[in-house]
């Protein structure tokens, strides 16, 4: 591919601090290996807001429709609190997710040996740990109407909101679940409230006709999202992919990312329906927020937002062996004992900042070569 294309959103918080990090990753590609992306950038969220009254604008949409990959950073912060709820930051990023139809949300949770000591659970429990959580994006209870706040029959007020899924919405996400896991651990577990729900039963019945018409071969098992949750904190090392949908796997996802020790190292991909040359639209995002309390403070932790980059190698560019490169040069950095604020155990130690961390990061890029 020529010069592939990728739009930079870097948005709140912390955002643009990492995000500075991941640019000279990408920068280090066009130097280093002679892999040159056509990079631009734009605002979203509050940043945007700030500038335009709108937490994204129509040529920015325009303009993430037409690269080949968003790498957005963070949206949202106390400062726009108050703001209406259709120019709220997250809205940006609901648009985004709509619009491009990136209907399938990748969210690995995988514990880097030198981090098993962070998590608040027992070592031995998360040592090793490599799940993926598939998590529908662009439905449910996120998007379905009717939904407002409406004047009810006695004086008051009723908040409205709608759990919808359509056979083709949770069958495409399915199908992105099977296929991941055909190049993991061939396991799906499908995770839904069909005891109390009828989209939840429809979940149930579209994964399993997915499963028996499509994917034989992969090992399918269903589980009420309350038990998963519960299960994903007992065993988590019992799972390899898990499926859900848009709100349970926004549970889901955090409660699976705390189990690597930090939010800060987790990248996520959102994918959508293959384009005509069989590329998915797609936008890559670390799992962590904005972080207003240490935005502008150097303590952010880059790494899920490099890594989240890396996952744009591999899932987008079709450079595997590069997103390995950079995964191996996180990890190197780890194992040499660097961390930032957020990795430092009880017994202290002296934390690197962000733009220590990145540069410690491309040093171990330097020496892969
Ligand atoms: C996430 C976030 C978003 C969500 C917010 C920022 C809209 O929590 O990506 O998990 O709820 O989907
Ligand atoms: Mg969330």
């Amino acid at each position: 591919m020529a010069n592939p294309s990728i739009l930079i959103l870097a948005g709140d918080g912390i955002g643009p601090e990492v995000m500075s990090e991941v640019r000279k990753v990408i920068d280090w590609f066009g130097a280093k290996r002679k892999i040159k992306f056509n990079v631009s950038e734009d605002l979203v969220g509050g940043a945007a807001y700030d500038v335009h009254g709108v937490p994204l604008t129509d040529e920015t949409m325009a303009k993430a429709l037409s690269v080949d990959v968003v790498l957005l950073g963070a949206v949202g912060g106390p400062k726009y609190d108050k703001l209406d709820f259709s120019v709220k930051p997250e809205r940006g990023l609901l648009r985004l997710r709509k619009e491009m139809e990136l209907f399938s949300n990748l969210r690995p949770a995988q514990c880097f040996d030198a981090l098993a000591d962070f998590s608040s659970l027992k070592k031995d429990i998360v040592a090793g740990l490599d799940i993926m959580i598939v998590r529908e994006l662009t439905g449910g209870v996120y998007f379905g109407e009717p939904r407002g706040i409406f004047p009810d029959n006695e004086g008051g007020r009723v908040g409205i909101n709608t759990q919808r899924y359509t056979t083709e919405e949770i069958r495409r996400v399915a199908r992105s679940a099977f296929e991941l896991a055909r190049r993991r651990g061939n396991k799906v577990c499908s995770m839904e409230k069909a005891n109390v729900m009828e989209s939840g039963i429809l979940w149930r019945e579209e994964v399993t006709w997915v499963h028996e018409n499509e994917y034989p071969d992969v090992e399918l098992s269903h589980m009420y999202a309350d038990a998963g949750a519960m299960q994903l904190v007992r065993w988590p090392k019992q799972f390899d992919v898990i499926v859900t949908d848009n709100l349970f796997g926004d549970i889901l996802s955090d409660t699976a990312a705390m189990l690597t020790g930090s939010l800060g190292m987790l990248p996520s991909a959102s994918l959508g329906a293959p384009d005509k040359n069989g590329r998915p639209k797609a936008l890559y995002e670390p799992v962590h927020g904005s972080a207003p309390d240490i935005a502008g403070t150097g303590k952010a932790n880059p790494i899920a937002c490099i890594l989240s980059f890396a996952m744009a190698l591999r899932y987008s560019f079709d450079l595997g062996d590069e997103a390995v490169r950079v995964e191996q040069a996180v990890e190197s950095v780890l194992a040499s004992g660097l961390r930032t604020a957020d990795l430092m155990g009880p017994d202290g130690g002296k934390p690197v900042s962000t733009t220590e961390m990145g540069d410690a990061i491309l040093k171990a890029l330097d020496a892969s070569l």
